[in-house]
């Protein structure tokens, strides 16, 4: 079994996390991850105090293990922020600060309620300036990840972030599905990864059949890392794009994002009914480049012993063979 010191910090068994994806609301899901003994993590952008508290109830009538609650910093809401720290949840895992934000001051109302502290960060100013407000674990976020991202490669952005944050423990993420991902990950300096688009085709995820199957039918070439998701959702993101699949949306807006911010209002329904209905062609699939190592929709508790068990058989056969005695 794969123990690193993060398992010992969050009190879980594998150094194995879900993104929050606010986009994504599946309690189930979370609470899948979190009781396989993985950290789960709701993403509460979308969310109203109410539902945080919904969906932390929910989370917590399937387990009694830790899970992160997320929030996205540069659109800030403090009432479900608020009603997060008041339900004491053990990791509030923070991201995309806008250049301006003074994030310590987050950091320290996570702590004062109990909290374990998480901050995503694409590139190395953005972890040390998360290491410095205090965040308790830096996750270091490469392009190759589905969503928001950064333009670093997980690669060569994880053992950047390891050295200039240690000792603070790092997690990688972007482009990560698989326990040869972990094993990587270990190898480069992290303590573990954090998945998204992996558990996007899980059981418990709530995305619509016809997303999870795209997922499936992707090569990992067909994603694109663009500003057209959120020049049609009428969002400013600081400083990131966001990586998509290339679909007919995609493409017909690509290079002609002023047309598109003349027409967003229209765009922006369209995308939402197309969501609904599962239209993959016309609807905004937000998934990483790792989508061409997913090969099947399976229960969110056996994708994180999948990853456990396949990184330990790596680091312990695999990697010890290519030691000449
Ligand atoms: C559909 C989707 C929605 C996401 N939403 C959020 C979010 O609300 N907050 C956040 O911190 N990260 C979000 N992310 C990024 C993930 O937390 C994670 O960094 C990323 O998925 C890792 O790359 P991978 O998809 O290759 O595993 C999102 C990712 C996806 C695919």
């Amino acid at each position: 079994m794969i123990r690193t010191p993060l398992c010992d910090l969050l009190q879980i068994d594998h150094p194995i996390a879900l993104g929050g994806m606010g986009s994504v609301y599946a309690p189930e899901l979370v609470a899948a991850v979190s009781g396989a003994g993985g950290l789960g993590a709701m993403g509460c952008h979308y969310l109203t105090p109410e539902q945080v508290h919904v969906g932390t109830a929910a989370i917590r009538k399937l387990t009694n293990r830790p899970f992160a609650l997320n929030f996205l910093l540069f659109d800030f809401e403090e009432d479900a922020f608020a009603s997060a720290l008041a339900l004491r949840p053990a990791v509030i895992a923070f991201a995309w600060p806008s250049p301006e934000q003074d994030v310590k001051q987050y950091v320290e109302r996570a702590h004062a309620a109990g909290c374990k502290v998480t901050f995503m960060a694409g590139g190395v100013p953005e972890a040390v300036r998360a290491a410095k407000a205090g965040a308790d674990v830096i996750i270091a976020q490469g392009t190759e990840g589905g969503g928001h991202v950064g333009w670093q490669t997980t690669m060569t952005l994880v053992p950047m972030v390891v050295d200039a944050v240690a000792p603070i423990p790092v997690l990688a993420a972007g482009g990560i599905a698989d326990g040869r991902g972990l094993a990587a990950a270990i190898m480069l300096g992290a303590d573990g990864v954090l998945l998204g688009t992996r558990f996007l085709a899980s059981t418990e995820s709530s995305l619509h059949p016809n997303f999870k199957q795209a997922i499936l039918d992707s090569d990992g070439h067909d994603t694109l890392l663009s500003e057209i998701p959120d020049v049609a959702a009428g969002l400013v993101w600081p400083g990131a794009m966001s990586r998509s699949r290339r679909n007919r949306f995609i493409e017909r807006w690509a290079g002609r994002e002023w047309a598109l911010r003349q027409r967003q209002v229209e765009a922006k329904a369209a995308l939402q009914a197309a969501r609904k209905t599962g239209e993959v062609e016309e609807a905004v699939l937000s998934m990483g480049q790792d989508a061409g190592l997913i090969h099947d929709i399976a229960p969110a508790a056996e994708i994180v012993t999948r990853i456990a068990e396949e990184a330990e058989r790596i680091l312990t056969d695999r990697a010890a063979r290519f030691i000449a005695k």
